[in-house]
């Protein structure tokens, strides 16, 4: 299974456009080493020619157009990019679906409550009808732990995992999340049995995730913050981590401690916000990290398991 990540950076991306937090002038100032990197998104395959977008950011033209991998030729107009799935509703992780219009119709993966989510409250799927038919959706339950097949991609099984996070900022489930509002997947190559377990927003772990986490071989978790408090003490916001639906990395009960149970997976950090002094290589935070064993994703960052 090959993995690219088209973006490592949280909502925003890095820098993000009006914002002057200490990490974000730096890296627009070029006074840090820190490399920008826009928002949320990886894709998967099992040739390295077909592959699926998982999350489709806002920033997902610029991801596909700097990955040569994806810019498989098979037709006068084609592309690599041969569905995509969605892991909720967030703007940062669905927005790309109206930017992949020409290369409609697509499939689409996502839970029915995610589909509900993008045909109301933010009915970009309503709306994408009217290019060649639009998205054709497929609901996954995420209650079954059976998993589904990609026909592109016939060698990967995909299995969905209830996270604990929180539904969007427009959603009527905001602070109050059904469980099929955030998946994470957990991506079986079945040649190999290789497995890698791709959460960006998880707020807290339960016995399902914490099992993804043991029998994985590679785990992209989130990233978000490194504390909790970290947008209120910044200025820039008023809401804690954990309301927003992210585990911070620091702290007795973050990240880096639940990361440290786990011996057998590659461990990766991706969906960071733009305020984490993890995404700073001189930053002790950024030390803390690499010491713990645990890797900063980075756009463009390619794995193979
Ligand atoms: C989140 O991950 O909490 C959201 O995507 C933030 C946002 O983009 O507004
Ligand atoms: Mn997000
Ligand atoms: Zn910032």
């Amino acid at each position: 299974m090959q993995i690219v990540v088209l973006g490592s950076a949280a909502g925003g991306g890095f820098p993000q456009w009006n914002c002057h937090c200490r990490m974000c002038s730096s890296v627009r100032n070029g006074t840090s080493r820190a490399e920008p990197r826009t928002q949320s998104s990886i894709a998967v395959s099992d040739d390295g020619e077909n592959w699926v977008i998982i999350n489709a950011s806002p920033d997902i033209r610029q991801q596909i157009n700097a990955s040569p991998q994806l810019a498989y030729a098979n037709g006068a107009r084609g592309s690599g990019v041969r569905s995509v799935i969605v892991t909720d509703a967030q703007i940062d992780h669905t927005t790309g679906l109206l930017i992949l219009r020409e290369g409609l119709p697509l499939d689409l993966y996502c839970t029915a409550e995610v589909a509900e989510e993008l045909s109301t409250s933010y009915p970009i799927l309503s709306m994408m009808k009217h290019w060649e038919g639009g998205y054709r959706t497929h609901t996954v339950d995420p209650t079954s732990d059976e998993g589904w097949q990609i026909p592109f991609v016939p060698a990967l099984r995909f299995h969905p995992i209830v996270l604990a996070s929180n539904a969007p900022p427009f959603s009527p489930y905001r602070n109050k999340p059904r469980p099929g509002d955030n998946i994470g997947l957990r991506i079986v190559d079945t040649r190999t049995g290789a497995t890698l377990f791709y959460a960006p927003g998880l707020g807290a772990p339960d016995g399902a995730v914490l099992s993804a986490m043991a029998s994985a071989d590679c785990v992209m978790m989130d990233g978000t913050l490194w504390t909790d408090d970290e947008m209120i003490r910044e200025g820039l916001g008023t809401r804690l981590g954990r309301e927003m639906g992210h585990l911070s990395v620091s702290g007795d009960d973050g990240m880096l401690a639940l990361l440290e149970q786990f011996d057998k997976p590659r461990k990766v950090l991706i969906h960071i916000n733009n305020t984490n002094p993890i995404l700073d290589p001189d930053a002790s935070e950024h030390k803390a990290v690499l010491d713990a064993g645990v890797e900063i994703a980075f756009d463009g960052m390619h794995i193979q398991i």
